[in-house]
């Protein structure tokens, strides 16, 4: 069993504190994502788990042993990096197989498990190649095997796919799926990309200054961001906030008002809203349509619309000067400065304190 779990971690370099009590549990074969901005503590965390940086405080344990102060090659764990570091003057078998090699495993053993490692990435015919006579997926599948010979029981992966390009990406961020349902191992993987973390992750775990905000399964998260933080991470384009003015409270529901919208009712989701406050109105860019029903309605001016094919992304201004950004799931031309008023559903929108 490899659940692993991380108690009241924290790590400071002399003065900076850089995590900042971080509570997770990690369920054996589960695939868990963090996210959050760039500096936020994501790679330290990994690299604590890898055993590459000690632990100033709090406990680590994996599979139910507490691993602080147990070396990395004890801990079970396969760390994939960013800038996968291969060594150009080997062939793919002989990259694949480094780890063996220092281990001092024997020949057969070594054939064995790279022969698997191959089978599994599908690159058996690239065997003998060098990395230069690779593409950059091919390099990057070159540096998940030589994490998969190694049977960890726990893989760490740092965003693996940042350097390659976006068909590449999508096509990789595919195997490490089917990669994660074949070993059945536990993963733990750092990204930037919205959808790896919403497509991959079984718990996505979003970060901020060293700190958890929120986490939950992908879909909870964006349905049900806990404060202003998670919800204007996760999606893209990003949720549309609008100062409003709380005018009622009544149980669950709050009426709010815009310059630039007629008062609409929303659910305060058990929220601390107070009357006679300012509050802040979370829209998701796809929850605005132009001609729909709903009781919401918004004004404004369009400045550009971006047509993708699919969709169309329209930025606007609102009377009152917010920036407010619509997709709509088709084709759509919208002339310059055009006025339109866009509709949504109340019980779709978000509703926060205005603090957050
Ligand atoms: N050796 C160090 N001494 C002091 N501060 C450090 C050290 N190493 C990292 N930090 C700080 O720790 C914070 C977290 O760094 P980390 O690399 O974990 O961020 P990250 O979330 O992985 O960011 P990115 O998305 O840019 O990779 C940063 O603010 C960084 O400046
Ligand atoms: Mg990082």
């Amino acid at each position: 069993m490899a659940d692993v779990n991380l108690k009241g971690l924290r790590k400071s370099y002399g003065a900076v504190d850089v995590i900042k009590g971080v509570d997770i549990d990690i369920r054996d074969g589960e695939f868990c994502v963090f996210v959050g901005p760039s500096g936020c503590g994501k790679s330290t965390l990994l690299r604590m788990i890898a055993g590459l940086e000690d632990i100033t405080e709090g406990t680590l344990s994996i599979g139910g042993r507490v691993v602080n102060d147990i070396t990395p090659k004890e801990r079970g764990v396969g760390m994939v990096f960013q800038s996968y570091a291969i060594f150009p003057h080997m062939t793919v078998r002989e990259n694949i197989a480094f780890g063996l090699t220092i281990s001092g495993a024997s020949k057969a053993e070594k054939n064995a498990k790279v022969q698997e490692a191959a089978r599994i990435l599908q690159m058996e015919h690239l065997l003998d190649r060098r990395p230069s006579q690779l593409s950059g997926g091919q390099r990057q599948r070159v540096a998940i095997g030589r994490a998969i010979v190694r049977k960890p029981n726990v893989f760490l992966f740092d965003e693996p796919l940042s350097n390659l390009d976006a068909a590449l990406r999508m096509d990789m961020r595919m195997e490490i799926g089917k990669l994660h349902r074949q070993l059945d191992a536990t993963m733990i993987y750092v990204t930037h990309d919205q959808v790896e973390a919403m497509t991959l992750a079984d718990k996505i775990v979003v970060l901020k200054e060293g700190r958890v905000m929120q986490m939950g399964a992908p879909m909870d998260l964006y349905h049900n961001p806990e404060n202003l933080f998670v919800a204007g991470f996760l999606g893209a384009p990003s949720m549309n906030f609008l100062n409003v003015d709380v005018l009622e409270v009544q149980g669950q529901e709050a009426k709010v008002t815009h310059p630039a919208m007629d008062p609409v009712v929303l659910n305060t989701r058990g929220r601390a809203i107070i009357k006679g406050s300012r509050a802040v109105m979370g829209l998701r860019p796809q929850y605005l349509s132009a001609g729909g029903t709903g009781s919401g309605l918004v004004e404004g001016k369009v400045v550009v619309a971006e047509r993708l094919g699919s969709e169309t992304v329209a930025d606007l201004v609102l009377r009152d000067g917010t920036n407010l950004i619509a997709t709509f799931s088709e084709d759509r031309v919208f002339p310059p400065d055009e006025a339109v008023s866009l509709r949504f559903n109340p019980a779709e929108a978000h509703l926060f304190p205005a603090d957050g």
